[in-house]
């Protein structure tokens, strides 16, 4: 038998850095991330009489780009799995097969993606094999945090609010954003997101971190539903900088910033100096700088996209 899912990944605005609880992914501050239904990752999973649960590549004409998980990532994958047959006292085995329509390892935040995706399709086949009762979108969200905290982000659209263990949608205005992203670098990152959950919190400018968060959660979440569009991008754009710097700051620093990344950095600031408008922007622990635009802008995110294009590679 074989089952198939598939989930979009998400950008948080409101970034999750730190943890309250590392075993099951309990953030220290909310986040509020607006889901990329456009970039999804696609899981299979086939029952085997194999002895172990074993992972490869999906071949699917959907997912362009195949994802080239190291040992470490294919037994972090498969671990989450372990833990889902575990909720279902399940004790047979399965071949895991996955790929997305994005790159993967390169702060394009392809675990939310493939987390969300892999809970999905390990619950439906788990249901189906153990006869249990359907499980709702909220359960399968918190089972997949524990995988990968942001994925469980993934399961609501548009925009997600995550605090504690609660996830859930949020009623906000534009709904239909556009989403670019500048890919300076396919490099995938030196130091992983746990890593550097961990490692920001030994920097001395983590003092007052959540609370800067949640400041900017209430901030955000207002010029978000009074349609006050600057006032938004000035807070994304200090939220971003604030985790960077958390990066750069910690005992054993460490940045994803690339000199790429500055060049498209500064267009966009100019941009929005010389435009009195412009996207939100912000970036994932990755060097490659994510853009929103209202649907009003379409014209502008074009224009943006080919100014970019002729530089770098522009999804
Ligand atoms: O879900 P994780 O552990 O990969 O953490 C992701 C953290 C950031 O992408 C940097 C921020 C976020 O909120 O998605």
């Amino acid at each position: 038998m074989k089952w198939q899912a598939e989930a979009p990944t998400n950008i948080a605005l409101i970034k999750y850095m730190g943890k309250k609880d590392a075993t099951s992914n309990i953030p220290l501050n909310a986040s509020l991330s607006y889901t990329l239904d456009n970039l999804r990752s696609f899981v299979e999973l086939e029952q085997t009489i194999n002895s172990a649960d074993s992972w490869e590549p999906l071949q699917d004409p959907r997912a362009t780009f195949i994802p080239e998980l190291n040992t470490i990532e294919q037994q972090r994958f498969l671990r989450h799995l372990a833990l889902l047959k575990k909720q279902f006292n399940y004790t047979g085995n399965f071949i895991v097969r996955s790929a997305n329509n994005f790159p993967a390892g390169c702060g394009l935040a392809s675990s939310a993606a493939s987390f969300a995706a892999l809970t999905l399709c390990a619950v439906q086949a788990l249901t189906a094999l153990s006869h249990a009762e359907p499980m709702d979108r909220t359960a399968m969200a918190e089972l997949s945090r524990q995988g990968s905290g942001s994925s469980c982000r993934s399961f609501f659209s548009p925009w997600v609010l995550w605090r504690d263990a609660k996830v859930a949608k949020v009623n906000l205005p534009y709904q239909d954003l556009l989403h670019h992203v500048a890919v300076v670098s396919h490099q995938k990152k030196l130091v992983n997101s746990s890593e550097a959950h961990r490692r920001v919190q030994t920097s001395a400018l983590f003092n007052g971190r959540v609370e800067r968060a949640e400041q900017r959660l209430i901030e955000l979440s207002h010029s978000l539903a009074h349609q006050e569009w600057r006032a938004a991008y000035l807070t994304v754009w200090q939220e971003f900088w604030d985790m960077h710097a958390l990066f750069q700051t910690a005992k054993q620093p460490f940045g994803y910033l690339q000199p790429a990344s500055l060049t498209v950095l500064d267009y966009l600031s100019e941009y929005w100096e010389n435009n009195g408008d412009g996207p939100l922007i912000t970036l994932d622990a990755g060097p490659n700088v994510h853009m929103l635009f209202r649907a009003d802008q379409a014209a502008m995110a074009n224009e943006i996209k080919n100014t970019l294009a002729k530089n770098f590679e522009v999804i």
